[in-house]
């Protein structure tokens, strides 16, 4: 409930630039008559329960008259705003001058974060609550200093839609404890924070209609809530509560992104006079990244995962290598609204190789309670090398996939090991939290190429061959030092083609262990006996008579023998992938799925164990081949630490992205159809 306002009258008022999305298309357009009559009746509407004061505009500051901008007051304390956009900055003199003229304390916020006034801090009427909008005009860390200076609670709020800039587009708080607000202009987390603070009696959410029509941009007087716009709904919300709505129509404004609200600066806080002790629930911690972090695009895709993340950013201090060689050092202040949101952030950043700087501590570790369960915090793993940090001292651990926990042995020699949730063992210890975890920095997010063939002109055609004899001179390589191939194979290889050009790949020692599901197994001997893959003969592209039933006639054949090892071994499968793969002892695992037929005497359908086949057969792997295979492909790589060598071939662009993209350098996305993928590469080798 406002006493005091200060307001601008809008002689030198207009949209001269560009700063939300409401401005754009109206440079030039607002009429200088209209918006004085508008704001004089707004005037006018306030003039009879509020005390009005003035503040002369000065030319050339046409933003001038969005008073609540300026600053926020607090006591007898006048917190001047320090814009994010360049264009307003030149208006915040004229504020502190007028403030400091009227015997009020200036205080600059500490630190570099900007601020939007009260457009971004509202306060609680009655309470010595302020509700604290970031994310697209104030930082976060500014609510952080806010909550310090002013011994204020802050509640951080996250905007997340562009067009709700400042947090009085769309929050409204009100006496008793009340607020109204569009909850589309809020992340989940912010909602859940209105939600703790304010019972479901006491919040009105808004609709689109009003919330664009800046319903919620509005001052809230004794007993009056003037405004742009109510619809009826919440005018009789508004009545319920206590409230008068008075419409003032503020469309001259609206063009520039504002309405009542922002035409207004209160001057007092009634009933938020006792200063409390600041509780905030907002955290920081100091990161350290260093590595290729500009030309990978590591930097950017770090301070990406703050902002996405619901934090905010303040780089310390930032050397960049000099020469190609050199590498780049960050140390980063993240600065999250909550302790649950700073770890969950930090997670991400040590994932992507930071380190948390300051005073290095060990590992929180927390005993599972509950066989197969983890602790509700454990922390996850990826593909990269991963240190645990034990009484003071930096483990690495072993068995590195993604997606495990790190179970501790606090032994003279501490061991560290990753391990799936559903092995944990009652009793044993797991890493939670983010303290004392590092993983080795050789991220590097954008290093993923891709070549497109099918996609592309003709040009591309011939990178896809160039790719392709790479791939042939780094096979021929790991085959000649005794290295470990692994192929991952679909039932596409097989339909299209490349079955015999894999079956040869196996025959000459260039595939060490192969897996798949009971569809490449069925299909690839379904070729062997009948010629044909789903009933099309492969050599004439043509459905062949009755055909469909080839393949179950193919699995009906391996059951009769036992399994493949012995449909081969009886003579009843003479070619293919499966044949050659029993001919020269290369292992393979087949998994099973809800769409088998049979299965196949071979395929494990128990998914446990058959993760554990696959984990075994990858061990040692120098490089992998994915092969049209998105479901065990994706299974492949989650088992799989960085530094293997992957080569994704599919015809579909976002599951070569999906599959290749580690944020590691290894891996190659090939986006082709895999029979001509095969066809080439087993030219390539024999070449
Ligand atoms: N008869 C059977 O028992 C049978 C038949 C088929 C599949 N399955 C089972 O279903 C599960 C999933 O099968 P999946 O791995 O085939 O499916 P998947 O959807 O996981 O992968 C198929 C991939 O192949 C890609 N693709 C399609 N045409 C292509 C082409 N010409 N060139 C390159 N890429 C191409 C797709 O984009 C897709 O990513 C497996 O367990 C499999 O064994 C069983």
């Amino acid at each position: 409930m406002a006493s005091r306002l200060l307001l601008c009258p809008p002689r030198f008022y207009g949209v001269a630039y560009v700063i939300n999305p409401w401005m754009e298309g109206n440079v030039g357009r607002t009429d200088d008559t209209e918006a004085m009559e508008q704001w004089e009746a707004l005037r006018t509407a306030l003039v009879d329960r509020a005390a009005i004061e003035i503040i002369e505009p000065a030319p050339g500051l046409p933003d001038m008259p969005f008073t609540a901008n300026a600053g926020l007051v607090l006591d007898d304390v006048f917190v001047p705003a320090r814009f994010r956009v360049p264009q307003r900055r030149p208006e915040t003199r004229h504020f502190v001058e007028w403030f400091r003229q009227r015997g009020l304390r200036v205080v600059e916020l500490p630190g570099q974060g900007s601020f939007e006034g009260e457009g971004d801090a509202l306060v609680q009427p009655g309470q010595r609550l302020l509700w604290g909008g970031y994310g697209v005009r104030t930082s976060l860390d500014a609510h952080r200093q806010l909550a310090e200076l002013l011994g204020i609670d802050v509640v951080p709020l996250r905007l997340v839609d562009e067009r709700f800039y400042h947090l009085d587009t769309c929050f409204c708080p009100l006496p008793g404890g009340r607020v109204f607000y569009y909850p589309d202009a809020f992340d989940t987390e912010s909602l859940e924070r209105i939600a703790a603070r304010v019972p479901p009696e006491r919040r009105f959410e808004v609709a689109a209609d009003d919330a664009l029509r800046f319903a919620c941009n509005a001052i809230v007087l004794d007993g009056a809530v003037v405004t742009n716009f109510a619809s009826a709904a919440l005018a009789e919300r508004l009545r319920a509560w206590g409230h008068e709505p008075v419409v003032c129509p503020l469309g001259q404004f609206i063009l520039a992104g504002g309405a009542a609200k922002c035409l207004a600066l209160q001057l007092d806080h009634p009933g938020a006079r006792t200063r409390t002790r600041p509780v905030s629930e907002i955290r920081e911690r100091t990161v350290e990244v260093q590595g290729d972090l500009l030309d990978t695009g590591l930097m950017n895709a770090l301070l990406d995962r703050i902002t996405e993340g619901g934090g905010d950013f303040e780089i310390e201090v930032f050397r960049p290598g000099l020469r190609h060689d050199q590498a780049s050092l960050a140390r980063v202040r993240v600065i999250a609204p909550s302790p649950r949101r700073l770890d969950a952030i930090l997670a991400q950043m040590i994932q992507a190789g930071a380190r948390v700087a300051e005073d290095e501590r060990d590992a929180r570790l927390e005993a599972v309670a509950q066989e197969g369960v983890a602790p509700a915090d454990f922390y996850s793993t990826t593909i990269f090398p991963t240190d645990v940090r034990v009484r003071g001292r930096w483990v690495r651990a072993t068995g590195q996939r993604m997606d495990a926990v790190l179970v501790v042995e606090e032994s003279a020699e501490p061991r560290v090991a990753c391990r799936l949730i559903r092995d944990l063992r009652r009793g044993e210890l797991i890493v939670c939290g983010v303290e004392g975890v590092r993983t080795e920095g050789m991220h590097a997010p954008h290093a993923l190429e891709t070549f497109g063939f099918m996609t592309a002109d003709t040009s591309s055609e011939r990178r896809v061959e160039l790719a392709v004899e790479r791939i042939a001179w780094e096979m021929r390589r790991v085959r000649e030092r005794g290295g470990k191939i692994v192929v991952v194979a679909s039932p596409v290889v097989i339909h299209t083609g490349g079955g015999p050009h894999l079956a040869g790949l196996v025959a000459r020692g260039y595939v060490q262990a192969l897996l798949g599901g009971n569809g490449l197994a069925a299909h690839d001997i379904e070729q062997a006996m009948f010629g044909t893959s789903l009933g099309v003969d492969l050599k004439r592209g043509l459905n062949v008579e009755g055909g469909h039933r080839n393949h179950l006639m193919a699995i009906n054949l391996v059951r009769a023998h036992g399994g493949i090892a012995q449909a081969v071994a009886a003579g009843a499968v003479r070619s293919g992938v499966m044949y050659e793969c029993v001919r020269h002892d290369v292992p393979f695992a087949l998994a099973g799925s809800i769409r088998d037929d049979g299965p196949l005497p071979d395929t494990i359908v128990d998914l446990i164990a058959a993760q554990a086949a696959y984990a075994r057969l990858i061990e040692g792997a120098d490089m992998i081949l994915m092969l049209a295979s998105m479901l065990h492909s994706i299974g492949v790589g989650n088992m799989t630490p960085a530094g293997v060598r992957l080569i994704c071939v599919d015809i579909s662009p976002a599951v070569v992205t999906k599959l290749a993209d580690r944020g590691s350098v290894e891996s190659t996305g090939i986006v082709t159809d895999v029979g001509l993928f095969l066809n080439l590469l087993a030219a390539a080798l024999e070449g």
